[in-house]
C-alpha cells in the first residue's frame, strides 16, 4: 500500500468508495472489512448515499475506529450550522461513530460559504468532526472559500480524477499542492452507468506486461505522483485485493507517455467535470 500525508494524516492512496451501497451488504460488508484490515485507511460516504452509510457502520464493527479515516458529506441545503449539526447526527449514528474524520459540503451549488464553514468550525470545536473540507470546488471556488473567516481550515476538496477527467490537472491540482489542501479523487473508473471507463487497447497491453488488470493500470496511474488519494468503490473481497495490489503496479515511463498519447493532459482549463 503507498500513503500520503495530509496536514499530518497519513492516508492510504486508495480509500473504500461507499456510494450507493447496500444492493448486497453481505458481500459489500466483507469487502470493505477486506480493505481495512489489508492496508486502506480511508472509507468515503455521503448523507444521500441512501444505505451507505449503515453498510459502511456494520462494516466498522469490531474494528479499531482510531485506524480508520473516515469521511462522510452533507447536502448544500443543509449547509448552515444548525442543519450541518442536524445532518452530522444521523450520519454518526448509522455509522456507529461518535465523530467523523473529515466532512465535507458535498457540493457547493447555493451554499453560503462562510456560514458553512462556521458551523463546520462549531462542530469541530465540539470534537465532533477532526476535519471539514468540500466537493467538486474548482480553483475559483476555492479561491472564495480562502477568503472567509477560518476558510484555510479546509482539509481536502473531492473531485472527479480519472484518464478521461484530467482537467484537474492543468490548475487546480496545482493550486490545492501550493495551498496544502489535500486532493481525493473520486470515480476512478467513472463509473455512472454507459460512462464506465472501458479498457483500450493501449490499457490492456500495459496491464498485460504487468500480469494485471487495466483498471489496475487506471488506479496505477491515479496514483502516480503520490499527490492523490483515489476512492474506488468495490463491492466484492476480489476488487478489493486488485485494488490494493495495484498500488504495487509501477508504471514506466515510456507506459505513462502512451497513456497521454490516449488521453491527453488538459493544455488549457476546461470547466470541472463532475458527476
Ligand atoms: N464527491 C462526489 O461528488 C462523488 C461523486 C461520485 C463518487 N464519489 C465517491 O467515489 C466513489 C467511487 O465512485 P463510483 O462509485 O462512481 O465508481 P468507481 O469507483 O469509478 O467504479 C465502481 C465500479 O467499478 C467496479 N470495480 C471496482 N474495482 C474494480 C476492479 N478492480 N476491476 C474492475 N472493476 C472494478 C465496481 O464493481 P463492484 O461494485 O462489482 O466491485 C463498480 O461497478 C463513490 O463510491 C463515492 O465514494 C464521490
Amino acid at each position: 500500500m503507498k500513503y500520503l500525508t495530509i496536514k499530518g494524516e497519513g492516508l492510504s492512496q486508495i480509500g473504500i468508495g461507499g456510494a450507493d451501497l447496500g444492493a448486497n451488504p453481505t458481500n459489500e460488508i466483507a469487502a470493505i472489512r477486506y480493505g481495512l484490515t489489508h492496508g486502506i485507511n480511508v472509507v468515503d460516504t455521503a448523507e444521500s448515499y441512501y444505505g451507505s452509510e449503515r453498510v459502511i457502520g456494520a462494516a466498522l464493527r469490531g474494528i479499531d475506529r482510531h485506524q480508520v479515516f473516515i469521511i462522510s458529506k452533507f447536502l448544500p441545503r443543509h449547509a448552515t450550522p444548525e442543519l450541518e449539526a442536524a445532518s452530522l447526527k444521523p450520519s454518526l449514528e448509522k455509522l456507529g461513530t461518535d465523530y467523523l474524520d473529515l466532512y465535507l459540503l458535498h457540493w457547493r451549488a447555493n451554499a453560503n460559504l462562510a456560514v458553512a464553514v462556521a458551523g463546520l468550525e462549531r462542530l469541530r470545536q465540539e470534537g465532533l468532526i477532526r476535519h471539514w473540507g468540500v466537493s467538486n470546488f474548482d480553483v475559483i471556488d476555492m479561491k472564495e472559500l480562502l477568503k472567509v473567516p477560518a476558510g484555510e481550515h479546509v482539509f481536502a476538496n473531492e473531485d472527479l480524477y480519472n484518464l478521461t477527467s484530467r482537467g484537474v490537472e492543468y490548475d487546480l491540482m496545482p493550486w490545492q499542492e501550493k495551498h496544502q489542501v489535500g486532493f481525493l479523487g473520486y470515480s476512478p473508473f467513472h463509473a455512472v452507468g454507459w460512462h464506465y471507463l472501458r479498457p483500450t487497447p493501449v490499457l490492456k497491453r500495459i496491464a498485460t506486461a504487468h500480469h494485471a488488470s487495466p483498471y489496475q493500470v487506471m488506479l496505477a496511474w491515479i496514483t502516480r505522483h503520490n499527490n492523490v488519494v483515489t476512492l474506488p468503490k468495490a463491492s466484492s473481497v476480489t476488487h478489493v485485493q486488485d485494488n490494493i495490489t495495484a498500488m504495487d503496479l509501477q508504471l514506466t515511463p515510456i507506459e505513462l507517455q502512451k497513456i497521454d498519447q490516449e488521453y491527453p493532459a488538459p493544455t488549457r482549463k476546461v470547466p470541472l467535470d463532475k458527476i
